[in-house]
């Protein structure tokens, strides 16, 4: 979704982030498997004080509810988001809406869970940094994880006419969402850690060497995870992009920049055998 007309900064900025997540609340794989973890922490919320970093349009905090928690404090920062938000669950009176981003969130109490969903296509590019700047201590977070993994891919594995190798070549040092949206990859074909979250200890990225693998291209998927588990990876979930490049190399990093409540995806080759 797009904005097509002119509108003062101010107002853009908050349209266009409101925006920027609606398309997020179509894909159900997302919040069943939310749901599906809910039901798995059901002693951390039932009778207990769950706060939801982030809530957009409560959809995920509807499941929570579902679990009987004896307060949910739903922090949302978008004034518009949180509009709706308030519209919908305002109603029910273990809900506490408050619209304000949850690094300034400062609780009366004891937070038992914090659940958040953060987690943008390359792992550390949306808000998981604000994970980092919390002002309490929840007893558990939900989820407590994630990683970026890659996969090396032949271009004969994917049968696109457009995207050739000249194509490829315009892109060199770009990472694409969805640039191709047929492709035949598994979860299982990731299985090169790029870079890895993990709550309370924050954003580790890695030195990539692909030197024994064969292919062109390379895939990023995101995979959010809990403690060792994976509750959704960009390949099941499409809310995520999978991100692919044209290989450059052998060698290559992903690393991040916060700065001014944004987080910047940096990508660099680090041994270039194509000019
Ligand atoms: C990916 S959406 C998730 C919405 C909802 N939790 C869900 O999963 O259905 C992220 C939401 O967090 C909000 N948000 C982003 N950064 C935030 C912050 N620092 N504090 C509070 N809310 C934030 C955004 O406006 C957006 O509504």
């Amino acid at each position: 979704m797009e904005i097509l007309n002119d509108l003062p900064e101010e107002q853009y900025v908050e349209v266009d982030e409101f925006l920027a997540y609606i398309g997020i609340y179509d894909d159900d794989k997302r919040l069943n498997a939310y749901s599906r973890w809910l039901q798995k922490l059901d002693g951390w919320i039932r009778g207990r004080t769950v706060v939801e970093a982030g809530a957009g349009f409560g959809l995920i905090s509807r499941k929570i509810l579902e679990h009987s928690p004896a307060k949910l404090i739903a922090v949302e920062s978008n004034p518009l988001t949180f509009n709706v938000l308030r519209n919908r669950l305002g109603g029910d009176s273990r809900v506490v809406p408050i619209n304000m981003s949850i690094e300034e969130f400062v609780p009366s109490g004891h937070i038992d869970l914090l659940v958040h969903e953060f987690y943008g296509s390359m792992l550390y590019d949306e808000n998981l940094f604000a994970l980092e700047m919390l002002r309490f201590t929840p007893e558990q977070v939900f989820p407590d994880g994630g990683e970026l993994r890659a996969a090396v891919v032949s271009l004969r594995d994917i049968h696109d006419e457009v995207v050739d190798r000249s194509v490829l070549r315009q892109l060199e040092g770009v990472i694409v969402g969805d640039l191709f949206v047929e492709h035949s990859l598994t979860p299982q074909d990731f299985d090169i850690p790029v870079a890895r979250y993990r709550f309370g200890e924050g954003i580790a990225t890695f030195d990539v060497d692909i030197s024994g693998k064969d292919g062109e291209l390379v895939a990023f998927s995101l995979f959010i995870t809990h403690g060792d588990d994976v509750v959704c990876s960009a390949i099941e979930c499409q809310n995520w992009s999978i991100g692919w490049t044209p290989r450059a190399g052998d060698r290559f990093r992903v690393d991040y920049i916060v700065e001014d409540g944004y987080s910047r995806t940096i990508f660099s080759w680090k041994n270039r055998t194509t000019g």
